[in-house]
């Protein structure tokens, strides 16, 4: 366990607030919508395995079944390899959900093999950046009525390694690598969360603030491919060296937490976070130009180039 690890400590409640969170049934996900229930928050989790999920909201349920003020959780499929179910999703939430206070882009994949998702971009890019930015720009509508609200985009330290090649975001061109990948999709989260906040703010928006974020090094299923893309045995090999320095779930929730919650950074926006404190990113994550050649290019890849996430109207609920 890390001798120093950043901690929430807030005890804001949540109860009338809604979050949704990406791929939660297990993981930092898995943590953070444990935190929000226990705060009162209803819950979405926007889960690829509704299977999966279900056990995950049975675990939770039961472990604070003797607390008297928790929230609900609402399972709702989406598979973010897919655009087409990213929307099926937002439309489902936007036809609920009257308010959407925290929005928690966390799922992800890390160095899978070579592969590619149901829309034709790599995986790791489609995952964790794509799906993620198209999901941000179909809610946006209702969280612009829902303030004060949180938009929280989990990247991780290793943005730091490569850079984006814009000339072949997919890997036609260049020999795949797996790790290179993983770099680009997350320098890209951090990236997308400070031109978000820089955008809202020309468009005068105020009350949504941005955050992205390095949650540590932690003990969850994110290695799940180092056996098939290294050699068999690396995972249990890394995991064995890096062991003493890895946190637990919990611990590895708490800055994604820290944005979404806590009172400290309520007025801060478009910053990166690690420990549960403001940190520099990467130079590579500090370039304005290439923050926006990446908006410009993601409302090209999602197929949104006629709408305007900010002028949008919210189309309002259909379902109570
Ligand atoms: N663990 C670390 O050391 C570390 C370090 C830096 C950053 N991070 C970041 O933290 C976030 C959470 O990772 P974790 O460590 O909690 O990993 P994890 O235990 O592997 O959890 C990842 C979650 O993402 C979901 N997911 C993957 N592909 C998906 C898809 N196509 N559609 C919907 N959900 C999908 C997984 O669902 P399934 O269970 O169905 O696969 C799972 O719920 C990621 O963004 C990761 O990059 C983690």
């Amino acid at each position: 366990m890390p001798i120093f690890s950043g901690r929430c400590y807030s005890n804001v409640k949540l109860a009338g607030k809604t979050a949704v969170v990406t791929g939660c049934n297990t993981g930092i996900g898995k943590e953070t919508v444990l935190d929000f229930y226990k705060r009162g928050a209803r819950v979405i989790m926007a889960c690829r395995s509704q299977e999966k999920a279900e056990a995950t909201k049975v675990e939770i349920e039961q472990k604070c079944k003797d607390l008297s003020e928790k929230g609900d959780l609402i399972i709702e499929k989406c598979d973010l390899s897919s655009l087409n179910s990213v929307r099926q999703f937002s439309k489902k939430i936007l036809d609920s959900e009257a308010q959407i206070n925290i929005l928690v882009n966390n799922a992800g994949v890390m160095m899978c093999p070579k592969g590619y998702t149901e829309d034709g971009f790599e995986t790791q890019f489609g995952t964790n950046h794509l799906a993620h930015f198209l999901l941000t720009m179909l809610l946006i509508p209702r969280i612009k009525n829902s303030t004060p609200a949180r938009i929280v985009t989990v990247s991780s330290k290793a943005h730091t390694r490569y850079g984006i090649n814009f000339d072949d975001l997919n890997y036609e061109k260049r020999q795949y690598s797996a790790a290179e990948a993983y770099s680009q999709s997350k320098l890209a989260n951090v990236l997308f969360s400070r031109e978000l906040a820089a955008k809202l703010k020309e468009n005068n928006i105020m009350g949504i603030n941005t955050y992205s974020l390095h949650p540590g090094v932690i003990r969850t299923e994110l290695g799940r491919h180092l056996d098939e893309v290294l050699f068999k045995g690396s995972r249990r090999m890394i995991g064995f060296v890096l062991y003493p320095f890895m946190k637990t779930p919990e611990q590895g929730a708490q800055t994604t937490i820290y944005c979404s919650v806590d009172e400290k950074c309520a007025n801060e926006t478009g910053l990166y976070y690690s420990d549960c404190e403001v940190t520099n990113p990467d130079r590579k994550a500090l370039n304005d130009e290439h923050a926006k050649m990446l908006w410009e290019k993601s409302m090209e890849l999602v197929k949104l180039n006629d709408y305007n996430p900010f002028t949008a109207s919210d189309p309002g609920i259909t379902r109570k």
